[in-house]
Formats: C-alpha cells, structure tokens, sequence
C-alpha cells in the first residue's frame, strides 16, 4: 500500500475541487519504466568509419544513425518502399517516423511497435497526440517531446500513407520475458535505452521490470534485428495471466474481450499486445491509471486500468508481452 502523504492528499482535493483527471499515484513515474536520456553519457562520436551489422550488407556512418531526418535502413529487401513520412519526414519538426520506430516499425522500448497495427489506429493516436489527450506521465522525456512536434506537423495525407505503410508490415518478436530475481547490472546507455553494464556485476530486480538490449551494438545501430530482454519478476507472468483471462475476481475485466485471442488484436479498436515491449505496455497502463492518456478510444480502458496495482501491471505487461504475436 501506498502511504497518503500531505502532497498525495492536496493533489486529491485538487483533483476533488478542479476535476483534475485522476492523479491515481502523485508518485514520480518509475525510472526504470519511463527511462531519461543521461546527460553523463556521450552521444557516440562520428570517426568516419562505416558501421555494418552483422545481417546487413548496407553501412552507415555515425552522423547518419544520429540525424533525425534519416531512417537508416538496413533490410530494405525485408519491407515495402518507405513513404516520404518514414524515410525522411520534413524540416524542422516532422521527423522520420523510421529514425525512431525504425524503418520496418519493429520498434524500440523506449518507443512502440508500430509494424502490424491496424492504419485506423495508428491515424487516431497520431491525432490523440496532437490535440493533446494522449499525453505521457513523462511527457518531458525527449523521444515522447519529439513524437508531439511530430504528430502537430505531419500532413494528412502523409500520416495516411505512414499508416498503411506501417500496418501491412507483419510485427516480429524480437522481446524476450524471463522471470528473474537477480540481474546483470544494467545502466541507461545512449538514448533512453537499457543496457547490461560495461563493468559487469548483479543486482536485485525488486518489484521493477528492467527490459535491455541484448547487444549494445543492435541498439546503437538501431538494428530492427535487434533482441531486447525483458526481466520481470518471479511469479510475474501467472499474475498476469490470472488478471487477463478471469479479470482477478473483478480486480479488472478479461483482456481478450477487446484485445482479441490469444492478445492479438480484436475488434473494438483494441491493439495487439502479444510480443509487444513489455516497459513500452507498462507505461501505457499508468498513463491511463493516471488519466494522462486519455485518447478518443481510452475511455474503454479506465475501468480495466482503475483498480491495477504496480504489480498487477508489471503482471499484465509480462504476460502480454511474453505471448506469440502469430
Ligand atoms: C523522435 C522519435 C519519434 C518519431 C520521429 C516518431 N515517433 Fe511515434 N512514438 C514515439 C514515442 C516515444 C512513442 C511512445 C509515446 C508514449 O508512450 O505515449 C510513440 C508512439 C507512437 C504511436 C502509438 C503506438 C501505440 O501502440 O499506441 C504511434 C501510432 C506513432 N508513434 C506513430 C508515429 C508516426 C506515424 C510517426 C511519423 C510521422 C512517428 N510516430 C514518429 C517516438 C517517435
Ligand atoms: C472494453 C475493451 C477493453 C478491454 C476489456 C481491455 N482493453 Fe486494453 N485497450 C482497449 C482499447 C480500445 C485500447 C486503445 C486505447 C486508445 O486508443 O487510447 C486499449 C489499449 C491498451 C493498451 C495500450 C496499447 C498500445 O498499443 O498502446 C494496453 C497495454 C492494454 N490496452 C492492455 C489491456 C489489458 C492488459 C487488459 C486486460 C487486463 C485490457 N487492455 C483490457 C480496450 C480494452
């Protein structure tokens, strides 16, 4: 249980007085969920090598992977030809949606899959974004600030073209889940993206989701290729599976109702989750828990998200993310 300290209880009577969207935790957001860029950490520095990956025949240099303006695209043979939005966007504010979600929209955590999800709903979170009702509870975090500028900028018919692009593209798994009390010693790395510590050594993982890149280099070249693991804690993944399918005893209500079998995506605008970056859907549960997101279709997620705990929500997030996307 969470203690009701003096701020908790103004934000309350504030909430109470203002109507305020409900401030569930007046907690700061868990680093380990929302992860900041680390200033104490050097962006990586252009020698004018060409980088390669191990699965590609194409090379890029260091500027090229930095430069927000430019999805670097490793397998183009792997997807369709990226629309002007994905590939390049536009000066000075629409950046590539592939620089962040990648070329082929598998993603990153510190982002979100966009491969496999359906045009009409990629088009109504771009909106939800823009006019302000989907909002991050780190909405100062720099990639969240960015998607903002990107979705006020983007065009109609770009954004409808992104959308199709994205949608025909199947999602792989590429996230792993393992159940873990001790962990390698991770650290934020350049961006806002976990990874193991250069120096070695363990730590506990305590009620937290720590999701890494497996390879340090995958994600510096932001290689869609690329594995992510996903330790959670013991138990997690039952937890999670117990709420999903019974709904806990009115805890909250089943998921596939509106997430679909086996969680991949149903009717009633509800996305697919299976495979999906576990700390990317954890985020999302406390962003709706606090009301932060608030989109035109969020409203059918409050009664599911009110009465979540912290570790209810690393047990949904583990499960779901544990599930086959096919
Ligand atoms: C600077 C990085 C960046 C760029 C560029 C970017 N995004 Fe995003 N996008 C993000 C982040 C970060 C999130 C997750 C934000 C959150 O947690 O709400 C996100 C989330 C999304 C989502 C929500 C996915 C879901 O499952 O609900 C959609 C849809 C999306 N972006 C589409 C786009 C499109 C289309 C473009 C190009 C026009 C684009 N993004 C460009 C960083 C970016
Ligand atoms: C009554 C229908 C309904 C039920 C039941 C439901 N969801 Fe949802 N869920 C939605 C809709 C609709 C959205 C999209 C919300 C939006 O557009 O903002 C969503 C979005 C989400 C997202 C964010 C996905 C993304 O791509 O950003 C997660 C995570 C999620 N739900 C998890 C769950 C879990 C876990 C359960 C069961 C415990 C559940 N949902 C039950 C309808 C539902």
């Amino acid at each position: 249980m969470r203690h009701w300290t003096c701020y908790g209880l103004q934000v309350l009577m504030v909430a109470a007085l203002f109507g305020v969207p409900n401030f569930a935790s007046a907690a700061p957001p868990p680093s380990w969920a929302y992860p900041l860029v680390d200033p104490s950490v050097p962006p990586p520095v252009d020698d004018g090598k060409p980088l390669t990956t191990p699965d590609s025949k194409q090379s890029f240099r260091v500027t090229e992977l930095l430069d927000q303006f430019h999805a670097v695209d490793w397998y183009p043979e792997e997807h369709p030809k990226m629309p002007v939005a994905v590939a390049t966007g536009h000066q000075p504010d629409q950046r590539a949606c592939g620089y962040c979600h990648l070329s082929d929209g598998q993603g990153r955590p510190e982002n979100a899959s966009l491969a496999g999800l359906s045009a009409d709903y990629i088009i109504q979170q771009v909106e939800d974004y823009k006019s302000g009702e989907r909002r991050s509870l780190r909405a100062d975090a720099s990639p969240h600030a960015r998607m903002l500028a990107t979705s006020k900028a983007i065009s109609e018919s770009e954004l409808t073209q992104a959308a199709a692009y994205f949608a025909a593209i199947p999602f792989k798994q590429r996230f792993k889940v393992v159940e873990a009390d001790t962990i390698p010693k991770s650290e934020i790395m350049t961006g806002s993206i976990w990874g193991k510590a250069e120096a070695g050594g363990t730590e506990e993982l305590g009620h937290r989701i720590i999701e890494v890149t497996d390879e340090r280099s995958s994600a510096l070249l932001r290689d869609s290729h690329g594995q992510f693991t996903a330790y959670v804690p013991y138990g997690s993944i039952v937890r999670g599976l117990v709420l999903a399918t019974t709904g806990g005893a009115n805890k909250t209500l089943p998921c596939g109702s509106c997430h679909g079998v086996g969680l991949k995506g149903g009717g009633n605008a509800g996305p697919p989750l299976a495979g999906r970056s576990a700390t990317y859907m954890v985020r999302q549960l406390m962003d709706m828990k606090a009301g932060t997101r608030a989109g035109a279709n969020s409203g059918l997620m409050k009664p599911v998200v009110a009465n979540l705990d912290d570790d209810d929500i690393i047990g949904l997030a583990a499960y779901a993310a544990s599930l086959p996307p096919k």
